[in-house]
Protein backbone atom coordinates (compact mmCIF):
# COMPACT_ATOMS: atom_id res chain seq x y z
CA UNK A 1 0.00 0.00 0.00
CA UNK A 2 1.51 3.57 -0.91
CA UNK A 3 2.24 5.82 2.04
CA UNK A 4 -0.71 7.98 2.40
CA UNK A 5 0.03 11.60 1.83
CA UNK A 6 -0.95 14.55 4.14
CA UNK A 7 -4.19 16.91 3.12
CA UNK A 8 -5.16 20.11 4.21
CA UNK A 9 -8.35 21.15 5.61
CA UNK A 10 -8.03 24.58 3.48
CA UNK A 11 -6.62 25.18 -0.16
CA UNK A 12 -6.34 28.32 -1.97
CA UNK A 13 -8.68 28.36 -5.11
CA UNK A 14 -10.38 30.93 -7.73
CA UNK A 15 -13.73 31.86 -6.64
CA UNK A 16 -16.30 34.11 -9.07
CA UNK A 17 -16.92 36.70 -6.47
CA UNK A 18 -20.32 37.59 -8.82
CA UNK A 19 -21.16 37.02 -12.75
CA UNK A 20 -19.06 39.18 -14.82
CA UNK A 21 -15.97 40.58 -16.59
CA UNK A 22 -11.89 39.02 -15.66
CA UNK A 23 -11.83 41.46 -12.66
CA UNK A 24 -14.39 39.53 -10.98
CA UNK A 25 -11.42 36.32 -10.93
CA UNK A 26 -10.44 36.63 -7.05
CA UNK A 27 -8.01 34.18 -4.90
CA UNK A 28 -9.27 32.97 -1.80
CA UNK A 29 -9.46 29.98 0.78
CA UNK A 30 -12.00 27.94 1.24
CA UNK A 31 -12.41 23.85 2.19
CA UNK A 32 -10.86 20.96 0.80
CA UNK A 33 -12.95 18.88 -1.55
CA UNK A 34 -13.64 15.23 -0.51
CA UNK A 35 -13.61 12.76 -3.27
CA UNK A 36 -16.23 10.40 -3.52
CA UNK A 37 -16.75 6.86 -3.66
CA UNK A 38 -15.61 6.71 -7.56
CA UNK A 39 -13.67 10.22 -7.36
CA UNK A 40 -10.11 10.72 -6.58
CA UNK A 41 -8.82 13.97 -4.84
CA UNK A 42 -5.65 15.53 -6.90
CA UNK A 43 -3.34 17.89 -5.50
CA UNK A 44 -3.27 20.06 -9.02
CA UNK A 45 0.54 21.08 -10.09
CA UNK A 46 -1.65 22.85 -13.63
CA UNK A 47 -4.58 23.69 -14.68
CA UNK A 48 -6.05 24.89 -18.41
CA UNK A 49 -7.92 27.57 -19.22
CA UNK A 50 -11.07 26.76 -21.51
CA UNK A 51 -13.63 29.54 -23.18
CA UNK A 52 -16.58 27.64 -21.21
CA UNK A 53 -14.55 28.49 -18.33
CA UNK A 54 -14.90 32.44 -19.67
CA UNK A 55 -18.44 31.61 -20.32
CA UNK A 56 -19.17 30.48 -17.00
CA UNK A 57 -17.56 33.22 -15.47
CA UNK A 58 -20.12 35.94 -17.15
CA UNK A 59 -23.10 33.46 -15.76
CA UNK A 60 -23.80 31.88 -19.36
CA UNK A 61 -22.59 28.51 -18.80
CA UNK A 62 -24.07 26.99 -14.83
CA UNK A 63 -22.44 24.57 -13.75
CA UNK A 64 -24.33 21.26 -14.04
CA UNK A 65 -26.07 20.37 -10.11
CA UNK A 66 -23.79 18.23 -8.87
CA UNK A 67 -20.83 19.66 -9.99
CA UNK A 68 -18.30 22.09 -8.13
CA UNK A 69 -19.47 25.52 -8.42
CA UNK A 70 -15.89 26.42 -9.10
CA UNK A 71 -14.33 27.24 -12.66
CA UNK A 72 -11.90 24.66 -13.68
CA UNK A 73 -12.35 21.68 -16.27
CA UNK A 74 -9.01 20.47 -16.49
CA UNK A 75 -6.12 19.77 -14.62
CA UNK A 76 -2.84 17.77 -13.39
CA UNK A 77 -1.16 16.68 -10.69
CA UNK A 78 -0.97 14.00 -8.07
CA UNK A 79 -3.19 11.45 -6.30
CA UNK A 80 -3.89 11.95 -2.72
CA UNK A 81 -6.58 10.62 -1.69
CA UNK A 82 -9.21 7.92 -3.71
CA UNK A 83 -12.44 6.60 -3.01
CA UNK A 84 -14.00 4.02 -1.33
CA UNK A 85 -14.65 2.10 -4.80
CA UNK A 86 -11.59 3.32 -6.69
CA UNK A 87 -9.22 0.35 -7.76
CA UNK A 88 -7.29 1.60 -10.77
CA UNK A 89 -6.12 4.49 -9.25
CA UNK A 90 -3.48 5.05 -6.15
CA UNK A 91 -2.22 7.63 -3.96
CA UNK A 92 1.00 9.15 -5.84
CA UNK A 93 -0.21 8.19 -9.07
CA UNK A 94 0.38 11.39 -11.36
CA UNK A 95 -2.66 11.73 -13.32
CA UNK A 96 -4.58 14.71 -15.73
CA UNK A 97 -8.31 14.42 -15.26
CA UNK A 98 -11.08 15.91 -17.35
CA UNK A 99 -12.61 17.65 -14.08
CA UNK A 100 -16.45 18.20 -13.89
CA UNK A 101 -15.36 21.59 -12.42
CA UNK A 102 -12.99 23.39 -9.56
CA UNK A 103 -9.86 22.85 -11.61
CA UNK A 104 -8.83 26.41 -10.30
CA UNK A 105 -7.70 25.10 -7.52
CA UNK A 106 -5.04 23.61 -4.99
CA UNK A 107 -7.09 20.36 -4.70
CA UNK A 108 -9.64 19.10 -6.85
CA UNK A 109 -11.85 16.18 -6.57
CA UNK A 110 -12.27 14.20 -10.57
CA UNK A 111 -14.74 10.53 -10.99
CA UNK A 112 -11.31 8.19 -11.44
CA UNK A 113 -12.46 7.27 -14.79
CA UNK A 114 -12.39 10.79 -15.98
CA UNK A 115 -8.24 10.38 -15.17
CA UNK A 116 -5.62 9.33 -17.61
CA UNK A 117 -1.96 9.35 -16.81
CA UNK A 118 0.92 12.03 -17.98
CA UNK A 119 1.90 10.55 -21.50
CA UNK A 120 5.22 9.56 -21.33
CA UNK A 121 7.87 12.39 -21.13
CA UNK A 122 5.07 15.14 -20.19
CA UNK A 123 4.97 17.24 -17.63
CA UNK A 124 2.25 18.50 -15.39
CA UNK A 125 1.69 21.64 -17.41
CA UNK A 126 1.65 19.82 -20.72
CA UNK A 127 -0.53 17.28 -19.02
CA UNK A 128 -3.16 19.16 -18.07
CA UNK A 129 -2.99 21.25 -21.71
CA UNK A 130 -4.68 17.93 -22.70
CA UNK A 131 -8.31 16.67 -21.40
CA UNK A 132 -10.53 19.32 -22.45
CA UNK A 133 -9.78 19.61 -26.40
CA UNK A 134 -8.76 16.15 -26.30
CA UNK A 135 -11.88 14.66 -25.03
CA UNK A 136 -14.02 16.89 -27.14
CA UNK A 137 -12.41 16.70 -30.29
CA UNK A 138 -12.04 13.01 -30.06
CA UNK A 139 -16.00 12.57 -29.59
CA UNK A 140 -17.09 15.20 -32.09
CA UNK A 141 -14.70 15.08 -34.80
CA UNK A 142 -14.00 10.83 -34.91
CA UNK A 143 -17.47 9.76 -32.94
CA UNK A 144 -20.30 11.82 -34.22
CA UNK A 145 -18.31 13.49 -37.16
CA UNK A 146 -16.89 9.97 -38.29
CA UNK A 147 -13.90 11.69 -39.60
CA UNK A 148 -12.05 8.79 -41.39
CA UNK A 149 -8.61 8.23 -42.84
CA UNK A 150 -8.56 9.50 -46.24
CA UNK A 151 -11.19 11.87 -45.94
CA UNK A 152 -10.96 15.90 -45.06
CA UNK A 153 -11.94 18.08 -42.82
CA UNK A 154 -12.49 22.01 -42.47
CA UNK A 155 -11.11 23.04 -38.63
CA UNK A 156 -12.35 26.84 -37.68
CA UNK A 157 -10.56 28.74 -35.44
CA UNK A 158 -7.39 26.53 -36.35
CA UNK A 159 -4.96 28.23 -33.42
CA UNK A 160 -7.95 27.96 -30.57
CA UNK A 161 -6.55 25.41 -28.31
CA UNK A 162 -10.18 22.94 -29.46
CA UNK A 163 -8.46 23.86 -33.37
CA UNK A 164 -4.84 23.29 -32.23
CA UNK A 165 -6.06 19.65 -31.22
CA UNK A 166 -8.53 18.67 -34.27
CA UNK A 167 -5.63 20.03 -36.91
CA UNK A 168 -3.12 17.93 -34.91
CA UNK A 169 -5.59 14.62 -34.54
CA UNK A 170 -7.07 15.07 -37.82
CA UNK A 171 -3.30 14.81 -39.19
CA UNK A 172 -2.57 12.05 -37.29
CA UNK A 173 -5.68 10.28 -38.73
CA UNK A 174 -4.93 10.36 -42.14
CA UNK A 175 -7.33 13.31 -42.72
CA UNK A 176 -6.58 16.49 -45.34
CA UNK A 177 -6.83 19.46 -42.83
CA UNK A 178 -7.95 22.90 -43.85
CA UNK A 179 -8.25 25.84 -41.23
CA UNK A 180 -9.45 29.44 -40.48
CA UNK A 181 -8.01 31.61 -39.00
CA UNK A 182 -8.33 35.65 -38.28
CA UNK A 183 -5.14 36.19 -39.32
CA UNK A 184 -2.26 35.55 -41.90
CA UNK A 185 -0.19 34.92 -38.51
CA UNK A 186 -2.37 32.57 -37.38
CA UNK A 187 -2.88 30.98 -40.74
CA UNK A 188 1.03 30.16 -41.01
CA UNK A 189 0.72 28.94 -37.49
CA UNK A 190 -2.10 25.87 -38.38
CA UNK A 191 -0.39 25.37 -41.86
CA UNK A 192 2.87 24.69 -39.03
CA UNK A 193 0.96 22.54 -36.95
CA UNK A 194 0.50 20.14 -40.14
CA UNK A 195 -2.82 21.69 -42.27
CA UNK A 196 -2.65 21.34 -46.06
CA UNK A 197 -4.52 24.71 -46.16
CA UNK A 198 -5.23 27.83 -43.77
CA UNK A 199 -7.68 30.86 -45.13
CA UNK A 200 -7.59 34.18 -43.05
CA UNK A 201 -11.79 34.46 -42.71
CA UNK A 202 -11.27 38.12 -42.58
CA UNK A 203 -9.75 38.59 -46.21
CA UNK A 204 -11.55 35.68 -47.97
CA UNK A 205 -14.60 33.71 -48.49
CA UNK A 206 -14.02 30.88 -46.80
CA UNK A 207 -16.42 28.76 -48.81
CA UNK A 208 -14.48 29.59 -52.12
CA UNK A 209 -11.16 28.89 -50.78
CA UNK A 210 -12.29 25.34 -49.94
CA UNK A 211 -14.25 24.68 -53.39
CA UNK A 212 -10.69 25.85 -55.14
CA UNK A 213 -8.94 23.69 -52.17
CA UNK A 214 -10.73 20.69 -53.18
CA UNK A 215 -11.37 20.94 -56.94
CA UNK A 216 -15.47 21.96 -56.40
CA UNK A 217 -15.26 18.35 -54.29
CA UNK A 218 -15.52 20.21 -50.48
CA UNK A 219 -14.54 18.17 -47.42
CA UNK A 220 -16.01 15.30 -45.74
CA UNK A 221 -16.61 17.44 -41.99
CA UNK A 222 -16.24 21.03 -40.55
CA UNK A 223 -15.92 21.17 -36.86
CA UNK A 224 -16.94 24.59 -36.30
CA UNK A 225 -17.04 27.05 -33.05
CA UNK A 226 -18.55 29.77 -34.73
CA UNK A 227 -22.51 28.90 -35.81
CA UNK A 228 -25.13 30.75 -37.24
CA UNK A 229 -23.04 33.07 -39.46
CA UNK A 230 -20.78 30.94 -40.93
CA UNK A 231 -23.90 27.60 -41.22
CA UNK A 232 -24.78 28.44 -44.42
CA UNK A 233 -21.25 28.71 -45.76
CA UNK A 234 -20.63 25.42 -43.68
CA UNK A 235 -22.96 23.65 -45.70
CA UNK A 236 -21.56 25.03 -48.92
CA UNK A 237 -18.58 23.41 -47.86
CA UNK A 238 -19.59 19.87 -47.22
CA UNK A 239 -19.39 17.35 -49.73
CA UNK A 240 -21.56 14.44 -50.67
CA UNK A 241 -22.21 12.59 -47.19
CA UNK A 242 -20.50 16.03 -45.48
CA UNK A 243 -20.93 16.02 -41.61
CA UNK A 244 -21.21 19.06 -40.28
CA UNK A 245 -19.88 18.93 -36.21
CA UNK A 246 -20.98 22.00 -34.34
CA UNK A 247 -19.28 22.09 -31.04
CA UNK A 248 -19.49 26.40 -30.43
CA UNK A 249 -21.63 28.56 -31.30
CA UNK A 250 -19.73 31.95 -30.59
CA UNK A 251 -21.54 34.10 -32.98
CA UNK A 252 -24.51 33.17 -32.64
CA UNK A 253 -26.79 30.25 -32.50
CA UNK A 254 -29.96 31.06 -34.31
CA UNK A 255 -29.89 30.32 -37.89
CA UNK A 256 -33.06 32.61 -39.43
CA UNK A 257 -33.52 30.38 -42.84
CA UNK A 258 -32.16 27.59 -44.42
CA UNK A 259 -33.00 25.58 -47.08
CA UNK A 260 -32.82 21.87 -46.81
CA UNK A 261 -32.76 20.76 -49.80
CA UNK A 262 -29.07 21.23 -49.62
CA UNK A 263 -29.14 18.50 -47.28
CA UNK A 264 -30.95 16.03 -49.12
CA UNK A 265 -29.44 16.81 -52.39
CA UNK A 266 -25.96 16.26 -50.54
CA UNK A 267 -27.32 13.51 -48.00
CA UNK A 268 -25.52 15.80 -45.45
CA UNK A 269 -25.33 15.25 -41.82
CA UNK A 270 -25.99 17.98 -39.17
CA UNK A 271 -24.54 16.94 -35.64
CA UNK A 272 -22.73 18.30 -32.59
CA UNK A 273 -22.34 17.57 -28.79
CA UNK A 274 -21.57 19.19 -25.63
CA UNK A 275 -18.84 17.46 -23.00
CA UNK A 276 -19.89 18.69 -19.67
CA UNK A 277 -23.11 17.09 -19.23
CA UNK A 278 -22.18 14.08 -20.07
CA UNK A 279 -22.35 11.26 -17.74
CA UNK A 280 -19.17 9.59 -16.09
CA UNK A 281 -19.62 6.51 -17.67
CA UNK A 282 -19.82 8.51 -20.99
CA UNK A 283 -16.64 10.63 -20.41
CA UNK A 284 -14.95 7.07 -19.14
CA UNK A 285 -15.23 5.47 -22.31
CA UNK A 286 -13.90 8.98 -24.63
CA UNK A 287 -11.07 8.61 -21.94
CA UNK A 288 -10.79 5.00 -22.69
CA UNK A 289 -10.55 5.32 -26.37
CA UNK A 290 -7.87 8.29 -25.78
CA UNK A 291 -5.39 6.15 -23.63
CA UNK A 292 -5.39 3.10 -26.45
CA UNK A 293 -5.37 5.55 -29.41
CA UNK A 294 -4.39 9.09 -28.62
CA UNK A 295 -1.56 8.39 -25.68
CA UNK A 296 0.62 6.54 -27.19
CA UNK A 297 0.93 9.06 -30.15
CA UNK A 298 1.46 12.22 -27.92
CA UNK A 299 3.81 10.28 -26.02
CA UNK A 300 6.15 9.47 -29.01
CA UNK A 301 5.74 13.25 -29.55
CA UNK A 302 4.00 13.09 -33.05
CA UNK A 303 1.21 15.43 -31.38
CA UNK A 304 1.53 17.64 -28.72
CA UNK A 305 0.00 20.65 -27.07
CA UNK A 306 0.86 23.85 -27.41
CA UNK A 307 1.15 26.23 -24.77
CA UNK A 308 0.89 30.00 -25.33
CA UNK A 309 0.78 31.24 -21.54
CA UNK A 310 1.38 30.34 -18.55
CA UNK A 311 -0.14 32.52 -15.19
CA UNK A 312 -0.16 31.69 -11.49
CA UNK A 313 -3.53 30.53 -10.13
CA UNK A 314 -3.90 33.84 -8.45
CA UNK A 315 -3.84 35.84 -12.26
CA UNK A 316 -6.45 33.77 -13.63
CA UNK A 317 -8.09 37.16 -14.35
CA UNK A 318 -5.31 38.02 -16.66
CA UNK A 319 -5.81 34.54 -18.04
CA UNK A 320 -9.37 35.59 -18.94
CA UNK A 321 -8.20 38.40 -20.48
CA UNK A 322 -5.87 37.13 -22.73
CA UNK A 323 -7.97 34.29 -23.78
CA UNK A 324 -10.86 36.91 -24.68
CA UNK A 325 -8.41 39.08 -26.43
CA UNK A 326 -8.03 35.87 -28.74
CA UNK A 327 -4.13 36.81 -29.14
CA UNK A 328 -3.16 33.79 -28.09
CA UNK A 329 -2.31 30.64 -30.26
CA UNK A 330 -2.70 26.71 -28.28
CA UNK A 331 -3.63 26.76 -24.65
CA UNK A 332 -3.54 29.35 -22.02
CA UNK A 333 -2.58 27.27 -18.75
CA UNK A 334 -2.57 28.16 -14.66
CA UNK A 335 0.22 27.41 -12.64
CA UNK A 336 -0.81 25.93 -9.40
CA UNK A 337 1.63 24.06 -6.96
CA UNK A 338 4.48 21.75 -7.20
N1 LIG B 1 -18.83 21.29 -27.26
C1 LIG B 1 -17.95 21.10 -26.32
O1 LIG B 1 -17.98 20.11 -25.60
C2 LIG B 1 -16.85 22.13 -26.11
C3 LIG B 1 -15.73 21.83 -25.31
C4 LIG B 1 -14.72 22.77 -25.20
C5 LIG B 1 -14.84 23.99 -25.86
N2 LIG B 1 -15.95 24.26 -26.58
C6 LIG B 1 -16.11 25.55 -27.29
O2 LIG B 1 -15.20 25.56 -28.36
C7 LIG B 1 -14.80 26.92 -28.62
C8 LIG B 1 -13.29 26.98 -28.62
O3 LIG B 1 -12.84 26.77 -27.30
P1 LIG B 1 -11.31 27.03 -26.91
O4 LIG B 1 -11.16 26.82 -25.46
O5 LIG B 1 -10.47 26.28 -27.86
O6 LIG B 1 -11.26 28.61 -27.21
P2 LIG B 1 -10.11 29.62 -27.61
O7 LIG B 1 -8.76 28.98 -27.53
O8 LIG B 1 -10.34 30.86 -26.85
O9 LIG B 1 -10.42 29.91 -29.15
C9 LIG B 1 -11.46 30.65 -29.66
C10 LIG B 1 -11.05 31.00 -31.08
O10 LIG B 1 -12.14 31.36 -31.89
C11 LIG B 1 -11.58 32.01 -33.01
N3 LIG B 1 -12.60 32.71 -33.77
C12 LIG B 1 -13.37 33.73 -33.35
N4 LIG B 1 -14.20 34.12 -34.35
C13 LIG B 1 -13.94 33.32 -35.42
C14 LIG B 1 -14.45 33.24 -36.73
N5 LIG B 1 -15.42 34.06 -37.15
N6 LIG B 1 -13.95 32.29 -37.57
C15 LIG B 1 -12.98 31.45 -37.17
N7 LIG B 1 -12.44 31.50 -35.91
C16 LIG B 1 -12.91 32.43 -35.06
C17 LIG B 1 -10.53 32.94 -32.38
O11 LIG B 1 -9.42 33.09 -33.21
P3 LIG B 1 -9.27 34.21 -34.35
O12 LIG B 1 -8.33 35.25 -33.89
O13 LIG B 1 -8.74 33.41 -35.46
O14 LIG B 1 -10.64 34.78 -34.61
C18 LIG B 1 -10.07 32.13 -31.17
O15 LIG B 1 -8.80 31.55 -31.40
C19 LIG B 1 -15.44 27.78 -27.53
O16 LIG B 1 -16.60 28.39 -28.03
C20 LIG B 1 -15.79 26.77 -26.45
O17 LIG B 1 -16.88 27.20 -25.65
C21 LIG B 1 -16.95 23.35 -26.74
Amino acid sequence: MPPAIAVPAQMRHIEAVTAGAPEVLRITTGPVPVAKVHEVLIRVAAAGVNRPDVLQREGKYPPPADASPLIGLEVAGTVVSVGAEVTQLHVGDRVTALTNGGGYAEYCVAPAVQCLPWPAGYDALRAAALPENYFTVWANLFVHGRMARGESVLVHGGTSGIGVTAIQLAREFGARVYATAGSDEKCAACLALGADGAINYRSADFAASIAELTGGTGVNVVLDIVGAPYFEQNLRCLAMDGRLVQVAVMHGAKVEQFDLSRVMQRRLVITGSTMRPRTASQKGAIAQALREQVWPVLGSGRCAPVVHATFPLAEAAAAHRLMESSAHIGKIMLSVGD
